[in-house]
């Protein structure tokens, strides 16, 4: 998440990229090189990988958000060599494809910052939020794909309490479920405010507890983008490319990203990667991944600073051998 001034008490009042100087350090970022930075975001941590790879090294920026999209332009209209920086609109789940258009083989390092940016949660348009009331959307992607409205108007009410249950480990799914779906016959748009009034009528408000629609905003997020489907197929795409010694650097925000990451990474560090489907490895199934340290949490001075990074965590790999094609 990207970075703005510090507020009058120190915190931060907008965007902070999350754990900036452990992944950019994890990366081991030098001059010279191809880095890819999958989730561009408002460009944080992009930002300094191109200040550590200068003045020759290259930035693949890839985001399935235009408005990031259009952050990655700016910022590379600040570059003296623009073409210092290749900038992808796409979404994590087609990396291999994006990267093979784009004729990048070979990576030095590539890392992840998963999730939602604050950017995206603080546009009222975009429907993130139920701080806002406004059309319910929420995709990372405005220009494709259905919308967190079109998934709630046509979804049979079994199937939205399984993502309510799966993506938002909400335990009151069912009961949730029944009221959207009770709530559809009004004809009334889907709004974010409206969203959350149905959720507080189905399971009620504690006071002290989150608000109770905070799980069934998260469930819809990463349903709408299909967040966790994307994340083993960019893992994949990544580390094909990585060079030996080349690192990868993920930052997650919740147990359900953390849980395919670190398995990505344990199935990576015992034998090769290569897609059942797509039996190209030649290897003796050696190791590809090396697994670099423990898991990193960020400080409690960086959680003061920045509350949105308190459920972080970051793990790192190294290449430890190339795949082998033929
Ligand atoms: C946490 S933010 C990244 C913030 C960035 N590191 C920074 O410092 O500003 C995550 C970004 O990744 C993008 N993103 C998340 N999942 C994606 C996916 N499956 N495909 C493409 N982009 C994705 C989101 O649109 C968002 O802009």
């Amino acid at each position: 998440m990207t970075g703005k001034p510090p507020g009058e008490n120190g915190a931060v009042v907008g965007h902070a990229p999350v754990l900036l100087r452990e992944s950019v350090d994890a990366l081991r970022v030098q001059p010279g090189g191809v880095w890819l930075d999958g989730t561009f975001g408002g460009g944080g941590h992009a930002t300094h990988i191109l200040e550590a790879c200068a003045p020759d090294g290259r930035l693949v920026a890839v985001d399935a958000d235009i408005d990031a999209i259009a952050r990655a332009e700016r910022l590379r209209g600040t570059l003296d060599h623009p073409d210092r920086m290749t900038i992808l609109h796409e979404n994590l789940r087609n990396l291999d494809s994006a990267l093979d258009s784009a004729g990048i083989e070979r990576l030095d390092g590539a890392m992840f910052d998963l999730g939602v940016s604050s950017f995206q949660l603080d546009q009222p348009e975009r429907g993130f939020s139920f701080r806002y009331d406004a059309p319910l959307d929420m995709r990372f992607d405005q220009t494709r794909g259905p919308s967190a409205t079109d998934l709630i108007q046509s979804l049979p009410e079994q199937e939205i309490a399984d993502v309510l249950f799966r993506f938002g480990e909400e335990r009151r799914s069912r009961r949730i479920a029944r009221a959207i779906v009770a709530a559809r016959e009004s004809g009334e748009a889907w709004t974010t405010g409206r969203l959350a009034m149905v959720v507080e009528r189905a399971i009620g408000r504690k006071p002290g507890n989150i608000h109770p629609a905070t799980r069934t905003f998260q469930a819809l997020r990463i349903a709408v983008n299909g967040e966790l489907d994307a994340i083993e197929p960019a893992l994949q795409a990544a580390v094909r490319r990585l060079r030996p010694g080349g690192r990868l650097v993920v930052i997650t925000f919740h147990s359900l990203e953390d849980r395919i990451v670190k398995r990505f990474i344990a199935d990576a560090s015992r034998a090769c990667i290569c897609p059942p489907e797509q039996p190209i490895c030649t290897c003796d199934a050696a190791p590809v991944l090396r697994r670099v340290g423990k898991p990193v949490r960020p400080s409690e001075t960086e959680v003061t600073l920045n509350s949105r990074s308190r459920s972080s965590i970051m793990r790192v790999a190294e290449r430890s051998r190339p795949v082998t094609t033929g």
